[in-house]
């Protein structure tokens, strides 16, 4: 940690960090001590911390080495602009610098400062030195600054720089490869203030999007109404109805690799909207409706001359085995993923199996986000020419 306002989100970074399971040790700059103690940051990092060059306290009194040797990586946050500039010079002139010099592991840099000083010449100079030199930065961000302005050089919100710690270790078997894909319900419209949808939360399909997006893919991800937060580095686009859902998706679907449906896309809607509130009359007490069928995204993309690698979902209320192959076999896609029971809706955990044309893979029950990392290490299997990186 560096000095600057933004050491109180450091707080939560650690917090997060820890409960992952992440082992963190706090090493704090002088002016750093000035915006949170170290009391705070040894409490919840659990571990001592280290401020000093001369602290004799590590095994061979050697704080600048022995501290690098125990870390997977380093991460600086907040990063400030005297520190940026330290770092592009290798300077070594307190603990945290030296070590930086001396590290034999990953370092992620977290600028944090007013716009005016992230902008200044020497400060992107020195940025465009780090990069160079393969160190990566995340952010900095763009919005209202601590000193009353508004611009770039916010720091990352701590969920933020902790996804994106977390992306840095994923293993990066989509590297290189454009996924697509749809999650969450969609919602068809009756009148202006009604509609027919369904119990999706999205949850799968955003945790998908994510793990793709760690494993080093870029995502572009249509969401149907949900209420969650955009993965940290995914494209999002929003959408309401399975039309509009369709058409974004055949916009995107010839430059992508891979197209995942998870979405539980309607499969009609009414044939005509009602353009104002339909009212409650005398003679018309209950309305009747016509409904007309939506078109099916996936199949529809499994249908391009020349289609991304396709993978579907199925929830069934029963006989999964039947249904789900039929479904793949119907939809003319390689893999199809299905689910045990339609109780997956909503819920934080899961559990399916896979059908390709070889046979069957059922895969143990486990939370979608850890699902989702499998799913995407099976779906990375299966790619042509595929080339992993680390
Ligand atoms: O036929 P069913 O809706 O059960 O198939 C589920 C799979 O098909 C999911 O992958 C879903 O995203 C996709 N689907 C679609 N367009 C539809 C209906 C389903 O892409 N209109």
């Amino acid at each position: 940690m560096t000095g600057g306002i933004a050491c109180y989100k450091i707080a939560e970074l650690t917090r997060l960090l820890t409960k992952a399971g992440a082992t963190v040790q706090i090493v704090m700059t002088e002016s750093a001590t000035q915006f949170i103690t170290p009391v705070t940051m040894q409490a919840l990092s659990g571990r001592p911390v280290y401020t000093s060059q001369w602290d004799a306290r590590v095994p061979n009194n050697m704080a600048h080495i022995d501290l690098s040797r125990e870390a997977d990586a380093i991460v600086i946050a907040p990063a400030s602009t005297d520190f940026l500039a330290k770092l592009a010079h290798g300077f070594a002139d307190d603990l945290l610098s030296t070590l930086c010099v001396a590290r034999d592991c990953p370092l992620l840099v977290v600028p944090a400062m007013n716009r005016q000083m992230w902008q200044n010449p020497a400060t992107q100079r020195n940025v465009a030195q780090l990069r160079a030199d393969g160190i990566e930065t995340l952010g900095p961000d763009s919005g209202p600054q601590a000193c009353g302005e508004i611009g770039d050089g916010r720091m990352l919100e701590p969920e933020a720089v902790y996804e994106a710690i977390v992306s840095f270790f994923a293993p990066k078997v989509l590297a290189g490869r454009k996924l697509l894909i749809t999650a969450g319900p969609t919602f068809e419209p009756l009148d202006p203030v009604r509609g027919i949808t369904n119990r999706s939360s999205g949850k799968m399909g955003f945790a998908l999007a994510r793990a793709a997006q760690q494993a080093g893919a870029e995502v572009h991800l249509v969401a149907g109404p949900v209420a969650l937060q955009t993965p940290w580095g995914v494209y999002r686009e929003d959408v309401q109805t399975a039309q509009q859902m369709y058409e974004a998706v055949m916009r995107a679907a010839t430059d992508a690799d891979v197209f995942i449906g998870v979405a539980a896309v309607a499969d009609w809607r009414v044939d005509h909207v009602a353009e104002h509130k339909i009212k409650k009359t005398a003679e018309h007490r209950m309305p009747t409706f016509t409904f007309v069928e939506n078109p099916d995204i996936l199949a529809s993309v499994a249908a391009l001359p020349n289609p991304p690698y396709c993978v579907g979902f199925a929830a069934e209320s029963g006989d999964l085995d039947v249904h789900g192959e039929e479904k793949r076999a119907r939809k003319k896609v390689p893999l199809l993923i299905g689910n045990l029971g339609p109780l997956t809706f909503g819920q934080d955990d899961n559990e399916v199996v896979l059908f390709e044309a070889a046979g069957r893979t059922p895969l143990p029950r486990a939370a979608k986000q850890a699902l989702a990392q499998t799913l995407v290490a099976e779906i990375a299997r299966r790619l042509p020419d595929q080339s992993i990186i680390s």
